[in-house]
């Protein structure tokens, strides 16, 4: 059977997404940045930042695939299955990730942004599970660095499970008990 071990509280989360809101604002003072959502992960850290920031921003969201349904580990291969609605020509974009794993997704967000021609393109992310790296890619604002665990919780899921639970947490033992 499978169970969910807490990696990361509420409160821990918060206090890091405060962090990291602080941080952008003080590098974009001035600025209106374009935050860049990878979806669906992404959806409850940037909904959580983005009322955190005092500094107006602009919102859009694309969304990649990178894992089959039911699968823990990625397959290797990205495709955009929804891309930019607004122009990114001369924004600054900040792509914001729930997780980087392999590096595969953001590594393909990066070369299909650059080619659109944005003055500048940095990178925030919650979880960093750099250990499973498989190219390197730029990070600029990291939450946590985590274990090689298949996390849930906060925007993640298992087969779209377990995205509406308030912490993080690592799914262990027998997965694939939970496939359908
Ligand atoms: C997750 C996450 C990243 C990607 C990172 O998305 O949101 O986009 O995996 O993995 P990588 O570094 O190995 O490429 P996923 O494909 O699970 O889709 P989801 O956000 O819709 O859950």
């Amino acid at each position: 059977m499978a169970n969910l071990q807490i990696l990361f509280t509420p409160e821990e989360i918060d206090a890091v997404v405060t962090k990291l809101a602080r941080s952008i604002e003080k590098d974009y003072a001035g600025k209106k940045p374009l935050l860049l959502g990878a979806l669906k992960g992404c959806f409850v850290f940037m909904a959580d930042l983005v009322r955190k920031l005092d500094i107006p921003v602009e919102l859009d969201f694309v969304k990649l695939s990178s894992y089959g349904p039911g699968r823990s580990q990625s397959k290797g291969r990205v495709s955009i299955v929804h891309g930019l609605q607004c122009s990114v020509k001369a924004k600054d974009v900040i792509i914001i990730e729930d997780i980087i794993d392999t590096g595969l997704t953001l590594d393909f967000l990066l070369e299909y942004l650059q080619a659109k021609k944005p003055s500048s393109i940095r990178v925030c992310t919650l979880l960093d599970k750099v250990a499973c790296r498989k190219v390197q890619v730029p990070i600029d604002y990291t939450g946590f660095v985590v274990p090689d665990s298949f996390l849930v919780g906060y925007g993640l899921d298992y087969d779209e499970r377990y995205r509406h639970l308030p912490g993080v947490y690592a799914l262990e033992g027998e997965l694939s008990s939970l496939d359908d």
